[in-house]
């Protein structure tokens, strides 16, 4: 290891008035294993105090150190310097408001988008904390832990060409996670109470295909397949209201 790394970081303090969006280069020696959460903070703690940045957990679980590497998204906690050249260049999240320099407000947009699409098993059932858990077949369960695995860290987003148009596309994240709720067969929502979240250009009909969410996405969800699975189940729900509309007719 004896790598200089020059590391170019956007720099911009919204909240200051004199402040004006550039680039600043910082320089650190490369050092074993040396992940970018372990580089930032050498900056911040040797070079710059007043660096921001966000991260939490280090261990890709919180989804709080996403911003754009060398031009794509991902998690800084995740990635080795050892895989990238010794210029790296660091962007903020775009889509997300900027807090200041790495720092962008996730938080806001997932909660609102978990609001809107009423991210949560609706059941008529009372809770009963003396009940035992709901037995459900194993593969099912695996099925959606599997799409449960997302950690709302926004790569998703800022890949997205439609996001970047639209401000109000829910995008892969929010029809992922509908397709977890479909599944769930404790969610007693219908078919139509989905498809009137989704069923327009802010969920499915708004997503181009090009699958730049499922390119970037640290945890490897298969976004693909899920917009997939929502499309073939829209596209069978609408034959069956046809042939309703038409029984009801003749
Ligand atoms: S496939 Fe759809 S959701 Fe994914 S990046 Fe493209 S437009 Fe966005
Ligand atoms: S789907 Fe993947 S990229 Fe998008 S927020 Fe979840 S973990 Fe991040
Ligand atoms: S610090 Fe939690 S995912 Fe990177």
């Amino acid at each position: 290891m004896d790598r200089m790394l020059t590391i170019n970081i956007f720099r911009y303090n919204p909240q200051d008035p004199d402040s004006k969006p550039h680039m600043e280069s910082f320089y650190i020696d490369e050092t074993e294993s040396m992940t970018l959460f372990i580089a930032l903070n050498r900056i911040r703690e040797e070079q710059d105090p007043s660096l921001q940045f966000d991260f939490c957990c280090r261990a890709g679980i919180c989804g709080q150190c996403g911003m754009v590497i060398n031009g794509r998204p991902n998690l800084a906690c995740k990635t080795k310097t050892k895989d990238l050249p010794s210029q790296i260049t660091l962007l903020p999240l775009p889509f997300f408001k900027l807090i200041g320099d790495l720092s962008v407000d996730t938080g806001t947009w997932f909660r609102e988008m978990n609001t809107h699409i009423e991210s949560w098993i609706h059941t008529s059932k009372e809770f009963d904390p003396e009940a035992e858990e709901e037995r459900m077949d194993n593969e099912l369960a695996e099925q959606i832990y599997e799409l449960d695995r997302c950690v709302e860290c926004g790569c998703c987003l800022a890949a997205c060409g439609t996001a970047r148009m639209r401000e109000d596309f829910l995008g892969a994240v929010a029809l992922n996670r509908i397709a977890r709720f479909i599944l769930d067969p404790r969610d007693e929502r219908e078919e139509k109470d989905y498809f009137e979240i989704i069923g327009n250009d802010q969920g499915i009909f708004g997503c181009m295909g090009l699958l730049g969410c499922e390119d970037v996405c640290p945890k490897n969800l298969p976004l693909q397949d899920q917009l997939g699975f929502l499309r073939r189940k829209m596209g069978f729900f609408a034959l069956k209201d046809l042939k309703r509309g038409k029984k009801k007719t003749c």
